[in-house]
C-alpha cells in the first residue's frame, strides 16, 4: 500500500478552543457592530481572520528566543537574523521594522512623495494605504484573469507586463519611486508569480530606470509553487529559487508574522548601501535604532530560526497540502473559490453564492457573518468593505470581487479542523437563497475602514 501524506511534524504543546451555540454567536456579533475584527477571540472556535502572526512557533524558535540579546545596539540577534536574510535573500543590508506595515512606513518615507505613481499587481491594503495616504497613486497593474476566479491559472498572481509597460511610458522614471511586486499575490487569492514574470518585471523596471520592491510577505510559498508548477524549478531547492527570485529586485519589504512564522515583526532589505541609508532616519523616528527597529532581541532571534524554518521544502508542502485539501472539500459539496487554491488561504466567491444581496450591502462580509454564526468559523472581507472610498470622489469602490478569504494560520489547525469549517460553509451555501439582504455601514474610518467598520442590519 503506498503511504499517505502526513505532516512533518508532531504537536507539543496545545491551547484550547471554545464551542459557543448559535444563539450565542447571532447575539456576539451584533454586539460587535457585525464586524469580525470587534469579535473577541474567545467567541471564535476556528479562527481564519488571518494568517499572519498566528502560526505556531517551533521548538527551536523558542530556544532561540531564550538566547535572544536585549542590547539596545549591535545586538547579537541582530548579526543572527542580518545572516540569515542574507543567506535566503542574498541581501547586504537590511533594517528591523515591528510589522509589515511599519516597513512600508519606512521605505515609503524616504522615496515616495506627492503625486508619485507606484504600478504594482494588487497592492495589498496596508500598502496601498501607505501609497495613498501620502497623495501618490497605487496603480493595480494585475492580470485580467485574475479577476475570473474559475480559471485554472498555475500563476494567476502575475503582473500584466503591457499595462506595467505603458504606465512606465506613461509617466517619467522621476515620477516612479518602485514597482511594487508582491508574492504571493495576497488580494488576488494568495497566487504566486512565476519566475518568467519576476524576470519580465524586472527587464521593464531596468529598461525604463525604475526601482523594483518585493513585498515579500509570502515569499517562500511563491518559491515552493515555482518549485512545483514552473518548468525548469522541480530540480532546484526552495533556497534556491528564493535567491533567485531576490535575486531580481532592489528591495523589499517583509511582514515575518507570514512566511517566517513568528508573532510579530517585519524588516526591510536592500542591496544598494544607499537606500539602506536614506531610510535609516525614519527607521530611527518611527521604529528604533537601526540594530533593532522594533523588535526586541529575542524576536529577531526567533526571525532568523523563522526564516531558516519557512523555506524547509517539507513545511511547504505540508502547510500548502493543508490549504489544497480544505479546497477539495470545498469542491466536494460545490461551493465556488478563486481557483486554483493558494498558498495561505482560500478566497471564496461571495458574488457567485449570494446573488440575492444587492452589492451596495456588503456581499462578501454578509457571507463572513453567516459562516461565523454557523459554526464560530471566522474569516476575513476581501471585497467592497476593504477596498475603500475613492480618495478624491469618497464613493464606495466596488472591486469586481466579493471574496471571504478563510486564511489558514502555520502549523496550528489540524484536517478534522479543515473538514469543519468545509461543513460549516456547506450550511451556509446550502441555504444561500434564503440570504437575501446585507448590512449597511453605521461608523466608519476614512482610510482601511475595515478593521473598525460598525454595521447593522440592511
Ligand atoms: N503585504 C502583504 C502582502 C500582506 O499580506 C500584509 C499583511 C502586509 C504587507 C502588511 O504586513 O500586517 O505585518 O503590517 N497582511 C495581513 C493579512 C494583515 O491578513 O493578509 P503587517
Amino acid at each position: 500500500m503506498e503511504l499517505p501524506f502526513a505532516e512533518s511534524y508532531k504537536i507539543k504543546m496545545v491551547e484550547s478552543l471554545r464551542r459557543s451555540t448559535r444563539e450565542q454567536r447571532e447575539q456576539w456579533i451584533k454586539e460587535a457592530g457585525y464586524n469580525l475584527f470587534n469579535l473577541k477571540s474567545d467567541y471564535v472556535f476556528i479562527d481564519l481572520l488571518t494568517d499572519s502572526g498566528t502560526g505556531a512557533m517551533s521548538d527551536k524558535q523558542w530556544a532561540a528566543m531564550m538566547e535572544g540579546d536585549e542590547s539596545y545596539a549591535g545586538a547579537r540577534s541582530y548579526y543572527k537574523l542580518k545572516e540569515s536574510i542574507k543567506e535566503i535573500t542574498g541581501f547586504d543590508y537590511f533594517l528591523p521594522t515591528h510589522q509589515g506595515r511599519a516597513a512600508e512606513n519606512v521605505l515609503f518615507s524616504s522615496l515616495v512623495k506627492e503625486g508619485d505613481i507606484l504600478p504594482g499587481n494588487s497592492h495589498f491594503d496596508t500598502t496601498k494605504g501607505h501609497i495613498e495616504f501620502r497623495k501618490a497613486i497605487a496603480l493595480d497593474c494585475t492580470i485580467e484573469e485574475a479577476k475570473d476566479t474559475t480559471l485554472e491559472l498555475p500563476f494567476k498572481g502575475n503582473m500584466d507586463l503591457n499595462k506595467l509597460e505603458s504606465v512606465l511610458r506613461q509617466y517619467p522614471a522621476e515620477k516612479i519611486p518602485c514597482i511594487v511586486l508582491t508574492i504571493t499575490n495576497n488580494t488576488a487569492g494568495g497566487q504566486p508569480v512565476s519566475m518568467e514574470n519576476i524576470k519580465g518585471v524586472s527587464a521593464l523596471a531596468k529598461k525604463y530606470g525604475v526601482k523594483l520592491l518585493f513585498d515579500s510577505a509570502r515569499f517562500a510559498e511563491n518559491a515552493y509553487f515555482i518549485k512545483i508548477r514552473e518548468k525548469g524549478y522541480a530540480g532546484k531547492t526552495i533556497p534556491e529559487i528564493c535567491r533567485e527570485m531576490f535575486s531580481h529586485a532592489d528591495f523589499m519589504t517583509m511582514s515575518s508574522k507570514k512566511d517566517a512564522i513568528v508573532n510579530m515583526g517585519g524588516f526591510i532589505a536592500f542591496r544598494d548601501e544607499a537606500t539602506w541609508q536614506g531610510c535609516q532616519m525614519y527607521n530611527i523616528m518611527y521604529e528604533g535604532f537601526i540594530t533593532y527597529g522594533g523588535m526586541s532581541g529575542r524576536d529577531m532571534s526567533a526571525l532568523a530560526q523563522g526564516l531558516k524554518e519557512g523555506t524547509d521544502f517539507d513545511y511547504l508542502q505540508t502547510r500548502i497540502s493543508q490549504v489544497a485539501y480544505l479546497a477539495s472539500k470545498l469542491d466536494e459539496y460545490g461551493i465556488p473559490f478563486q481557483r486554483p487554491a493558494g498558498g495561505h488561504a482560500i478566497f471564496v466567491d461571495a458574488k457567485k453564492i449570494l446573488t440575492n444581496v444587492p452589492k451596495e450591502q456588503f456581499v462578501a462580509q454578509t457571507l463572513g457573518i453567516e459562516l461565523y454564526i454557523e459554526g464560530g468559523v471566522r474569516g476575513v472581507e476581501i471585497g467592497t468593505l476593504l477596498a475603500d472610498r475613492d480618495p478624491v470622489t469618497r464613493e464606495n469602490r466596488f472591486p469586481s470581487l466579493e471574496l471571504l478569504r478563510l486564511a489558514i494560520p502555520r502549523r496550528v489547525y489540524t484536517n478534522n479542523h479543515m473538514d469543519f469549517i468545509a461543513a460549516a460553509l456547506k450550511n451556509v451555501f446550502d441555504r444561500r437563497d434564503s440570504i437575501t439582504s446585507g448590512y449597511i455601514i453605521k461608523k466608519e474610518l476614512p482610510i482601511m475602514r475595515h478593521f473598525t467598520v460598525e454595521l447593522e442590519k440592511a
